[in-house]
C-alpha cells in the first residue's frame, strides 16, 4: 500500500505517507514545551510527518489556556527538546502556528484586554478556555473582539513571520499557518466576519491578502520549502457561515498558493468534529487548481486514504484523534490491528496520564 512507502516531494523526505494533525493538548502551563512533550511526540514519531499542536505566535495570539508558543528563547529552548525526538526517530516535524483572533476571552488576553479580529463581529455562541468571573478555569463564551486596525494586521503578518523563523532555530522542518477552524486567518477569509473597508477586506483579494501576506512573509524568512497552511473549504466551525463566494474564495487561494511553491496544502474535513462535511467533490475541484502537495485529515481510515491517494486526489493522509490513544498508529493500521479509544475527558490539560500513558498494541 502507498500508504506505508516512503514519500518525496521537493519539500518533504517522509517514511510514509502517515501524518499526525494538529491537536491541542493544553499540557504547558508556562507556555514552554518540555520533556513530557518530547515523549509524547516521540512515542508518535513513526509518522512520516508529525504537524504540531497549535503554537501562539503572540501573546494575543491565545484562546485556551496552558498552550505553548514560539515567541519567546525559553519556548525556543523548549521545543528543541521535542524536534531532537521526533528527529531521532527519523520523522519530520512542522509546528502549526496559531492566532485565535475573536475565538479568545478577556480572561486571558494582556491586560484583561479585548481578544483582536478581523472586525468586532464576536463568535457569540461559541467558547475559549479562560477564567470564570471567580477566577476558576473554564470554558467562557468568547469575548466581544476588537477589530485589528491597518498597521496592527501587519504587525500580526510579522508576528508569524518572526514565530516562523523562532520554529526554524528550535530544529523544526517547516511551519504550518492555521488558516482553518474559524481562527483569525478564516476571519479575514469570510465575508460574514470580514466587514474591513481597508485593503484586507470586501473583494476576494482583499479578504485573502492577510493569509496571503503572511504566507508570503514567512517565505521570505525561511523559504517556501518550509511553509504550509491548514485550510477548511466549507467548515463551519467557530461561526463561520458559508457565503456566495466560497468556491471561488478557495480556487482563487488554490491558484496563489501554487504560484508559490510551498511545501502543502493541509485540509481538513470538519464533519469528524461535528461540524459540516467537505463536499464530495470539492477535491476534485480543488486539485484542478493546486498541483503541489495535499493533506487530508479528519475521519479517515486506511481504505478511504489509500483509495483518495491512489486517485490522485491528496497525497498525504493525515490522522488526529487515532493518534492519540495509539500512539503505534501507523503499525496498527498497517497490521489491521484494533485501535484503542482515547478518553476525551483527558484531550486537554493535565499531566502524563491521558497523554504519554497511551501504550502499543500487545
Ligand atoms: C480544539 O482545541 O478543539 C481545537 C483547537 C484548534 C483547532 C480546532 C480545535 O483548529
Amino acid at each position: 500500500m502507498k500508504l506505508f512507502q516512503p514519500y518525496s516531494s521537493n519539500a518533504l523526505q517522509l517514511k510514509n505517507r502517515i501524518v499526525m494533525a494538529p491537536m491541542t493538548r493544553a499540557r504547558n502551563p508556562d507556555g514552554i514545551p518540555n520533556e513530557m512533550n518530547a515523549r509524547y511526540y516521540q512515542q508518535r514519531a513513526a509518522a512520516g510527518l508529525i504537524v504540531t499542536e497549535g503554537t501562539a505566535i503572540s501573546d494575543t495570539a491565545k484562546g485556551v489556556l496552558h498552550i505553548p508558543g514560539l515567541y519567546t528563547s525559553q519556548q525556543v529552548e523548549g521545543w528543541k527538546l521535542v524536534t531532537r525526538a521526533v528527529h531521532e526517530q527519523g520523522s519530520v516535524i512542522f509546528t502549526q502556528l496559531w492566532h485565535v483572533g475573536r475565538v479568545s476571552h478577556t480572561s486571558i488576553q494582556p491586560n484583561g484586554a479585548a481578544p483582536v479580529g478581523a472586525s468586532d463581529i464576536p463568535a457569540a455562541t461559541s467558547y475559549a478556555w479562560g477564567y470564570d468571573e471567580s477566577g476558576k478555569e473554564s470554558f467562557v463564551n468568547c469575548s466581544i473582539p476588537r477589530a485589528l486596525t491597518t498597521p496592527e494586521v501587519r504587525q500580526v503578518v510579522h508576528d508569524f513571520a518572526n514565530a516562523a523563523r523562532n520554529a526554524i532555530a528550535a530544529g523544526f522542518d517547516g511551519v504550518e499557518l492555521h488558516g482553518a477552524n474559524g481562527y483569525l486567518i478564516e476571519q479575514f477569509l469570510n465575508p460574514f466576519v470580514n466587514n474591513r473597508t481597508d485593503e484586507y477586506g470586501g473583494t476576494i483579494e482583499n479578504r485573502a491578502r492577510f493569509l496571503l501576506e503572511a504566507i508570503d512573509a514567512c517565505i521570505a524568512e525561511i523559504g517556501a520549502a518550509k511553509t504550509a497552511v491548514r485550510l477548511t473549504p466549507y467548515g463551519g466551525m467557530h461561526e463561520m457561515p458559508h457565503y456566495e463566494e466560497l468556491e471561488a474564495t478557495y480556487a482563487y487561494l488554490a491558484k496563489e498558493l501554487q504560484k508559490r511553491n510551498i511545501a502543502f496544502i493541509h485540509l481538513m474535513d470538519q464533519k469528524s468534529r461535528g461540524s459540516f462535511a467537505l463536499p464530495e467533490d470539492f477535491l476534485t475541484r480543488f486539485r484542478n487548481n493546486y498541483n503541489g502537495v495535499i493533506i487530508l485529515a479528519g475521519g479517515l481510515d486506511k481504505p478511504r486514504s489509500e483509495q483518495l491517494i491512489n486517485e490522485g486526489l491528496i497525497d498525504l493522509a493525515g490522522f488526529g484523534e487515532p493518534f492519540i490513544a495509539n500512539p503505534d498508529l501507523v503499525a496498527r493500521l498497517q497490521n489491521d490491528w484494533p485501535l484503542t479509544p482515547p478518553d476525551r475527558n483527558l484531550h486537554y490539560g493535565g499531566a502524563e496520564y491521558g497523554y504519554t500513558s497511551y501504550s502499543v498494541y500487545q
